[in-house]
Formats: C-alpha cells, sequence, structure tokens
C-alpha cells in the first residue's frame, strides 16, 4: 500500500508519543492546577491508561509531551521510565496550538523511526486489542504507511470522522464535520511512518486555529498511504473530555475491575506481562505501595505468575 516508499522504510524502530497537554477548561475547576491527564480515573491517574496502550504495542520509547506548568508533574509521577522497563523522555508544549504539534515538538525524539501517538486522555480496552496493535504498529514499521483506528459512535460529529468503502479504503476523513459521512470516529491513536514529521511541519493551521491532526490523516489519504482499522463493537474507546464522560469512565473501569479482579491500565502489568520486568521488579515496585489496593494487585500479579 505504501509502495516503493514503504519497502525503503523497512523495519523502523516503533516509537511513542503521549500528548499530554491543553488548557482543559472542559474540566475545570478541577484543572485549576492540574492537568487532566493527572486527574482520577478510578484508581489510578487518567494518564496510566494511553500510557499502558502505548507499551502495550510493544513501545518502549516514549516522549511525554505536557504544558509547561505540568510537566514537572509527569516527570515526578513517571520517571524515566527505567523502573517499568522502558524509557520515558519529556518535552512542554509551550501553547495548545494543535495535535500535530506532537510531531514538530518530537522531531529529534522520533529521528529516524516510525511513530505511534496516543492522546492521554484516551482509554482503550478489549479482548484481542493488544495484538491488533501490535499487528499495526509492526505494519508500519515494515511498510510505512499510517494506520488509524475507527469506532463506531452515535455522535460522530464530535471527532474526527472516517467515511470508508466496502472493502475498507478510507474514502474522506473530516474533522469534526457538522454533517458525518459515516459513524465511524477515529479515535486518539495514530501509526505512523517517519513522513509524519515533514508532513506535521508542512501544515497550515486550521480555521479554529489549530495543527490538526485530520490534516495530517488527509495528507496520508491523498499520498494513497492511509489505513483504517476498525475496532469491533466489543471493544471499548471512551473519551474523558467532560465530567459526565470522565465518570462514566471511572465507572466502567469499576465495573470491570470489580467483576474480574484485573486492573485495566496498569502499566506495572503491562511491563511484566510484555517481558519489560520480571517478577522479582514486580515486587519491588509493590513495595512501596503496599498499603494501597494497587500495590496489593502488583504483588499478586508477581505472585500468581507461572
Ligand atoms: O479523541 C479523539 C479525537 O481527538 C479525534 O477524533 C479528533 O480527530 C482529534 O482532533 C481530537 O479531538 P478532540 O476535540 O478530542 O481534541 P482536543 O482538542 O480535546 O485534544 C485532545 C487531547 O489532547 C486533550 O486531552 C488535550 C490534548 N492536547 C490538545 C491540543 C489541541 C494537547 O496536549 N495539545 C494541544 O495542542
Amino acid at each position: 500500500m505504501a509502495g516503493g516508499r514503504g519497502a525503503r522504510l523497512s523495519f523502523r524502530t516503533m516509537k511513542g508519543i503521549l500528548l499530554a497537554g491543553g488548557s482543559g477548561t472542559r474540566l475545570a475547576p478541577m484543572t485549576q492546577v492540574v492537568s487532566k491527564q493527572l486527574l482520577p480515573l478510578y484508581d489510578k491517574p487518567l494518564v496510566y491508561y494511553p500510557l499502558s496502550t502505548l507499551m502495550l504495542a510493544g513501545i518502549r520509547e516514549i516522549l511525554v509531551i505536557s504544558t509547561p506548568r505540568d510537566l514537572p508533574l509527569f516527570q515526578s509521577l513517571l520517571g524515566d521510565g527505567s523502573r517499568w522497563g522502558v524509557r520515558f523522555e519529556y518535552i512542554a508544549q509551550p501553547n495548545p496550538e494543535g495535535l500535530a504539534q506532537a510531531f514538530v515538538l518530537g522531531r529529534d525524539f522520533v529521528g529516524s523511526d516510525a511513530v505511534t501517538l496516543v492522546l492521554g486522555d484516551n482509554l482503550f480496552f478489549g479482548a484481542g486489542f493488544g495484538g491488533q496493535l501490535r499487528d499495526a504498529a509492526a505494519r508500519v514499521s515494515a511498510e510505512g504507511g499510517a494506520t488509524v483506528f475507527g469506532y463506531r459512535v452515535r455522535d460522530p460529529e464530535r471527532y474526527g470522522v472516517a467515511e470508508v468503502s466496502p472493502d475498507g479504503r478510507v474514502l474522506t476523513i473530516e474533522e469534526k464535520p457538522t454533517r458525518p459521512k459515516s459513524s465511524l470516529a477515529v479515535t486518539g491513536l495514530y501509526c505512523y511512518d517517519n513522513r509524519v514529521l515533514d508532513i506535521a511541519r508542512s501544515l497550515k493551521k486550521s480555521p479554529r486555529g489549530e495543527y490538526e491532526i485530520t490534516d495530517v490523516n488527509a495528507e496520508y489519504l491523498r499520498q494513497g498511504a492511509l489505513r483504517i482499522e476498525t475496532l469491533q463493537r466489543g471493544m471499548a474507546w471512551l473519551d474523558t473530555g467532560t465530567v459526565a464522560a470522565l465518570q462514566d469512565a471511572a465507572r466502567f473501569v469499576e465495573a470491570i475491575e470489580t467483576r474480574q479482579g484485573m486492573k485495566i491500565g496498569c502499566p506495572e502489568e503491562v511491563a511484566f506481562r510484555m517481558g519489560y520486568i520480571d517478577g522479582a521488579q514486580l515486587e519491588r515496585l509493590a513495595a512501596p505501595l503496599a498499603s494501597s489496593e494497587y500495590g496489593a494487585y502488583l504483588r499478586r500479579i508477581a505472585a500468581e505468575a507461572p
């Protein structure tokens, strides 16, 4: 699909960018002194969920982008990543000028590699998702192009929207259209080959004054290199843009975790199951959290492992 260009891009490392800035005005006053992505979502900070998604994709080098005010808090929460067997770098976004700015700010970090962007307020959960994501990331690393993930929603006008042909090809992609051509929202998870760096750098601001990720995707579409993976109905994609959505997401996590006794979006567990850390390290991570239910969970996972 990415043609000859893809062949030249063979087997790049896949890096990750977690975009966790923005003004958070829709959640004020909760976000008056702290970033939205650091707020709790049931039993852990919101940022743990998209971070776990990147780690589940097999990505071990991750750039965290946030506001100059909040970046030190992310650094203090996440550190350099070594205790989870990954590597975090940090960079500030001075102003929230759009999602595509992630690739301008992250240019040196990405270097000549491929990159997956996840929005710091998106939660993905479902059977088979890890495998689907790893396959998509591996394909982009090997063949080039871009892959986005579509999800059917009742209110597509709130999102980027893709129109797809019966054989699965993307026909159009639009940002928050007043008359959506389909109910397929484009989620906040995007895998790109290295050309994203130049595409993002050449963008103009949209009428609402932002460098739009949808314009990046539209350029891949123009180049015949945009693929969409539809997330099946058993999957959950939750957004946390409003107080009500945040509460709904927290209730969802609570219901699943209580019923199954397994956590959603636990980076320590993902690190362990992906083989980034061993059981002894998981025990060490559990020790300082021992008085919380979260710490007890880590200890249990380490003990139950074969
Ligand atoms: O959630 C998926 C949707 O995310 C996509 O369907 C849309 O195509 C995409 O534009 C985006 O729409 P949103 O309206 O949700 O974008 P929002 O401006 O809310 O930004 C998403 C997150 O990224 C939010 O947590 C804040 C953060 N952000 C946003 C901007 C504009 C940044 O860190 N920096 C920014 O410059």
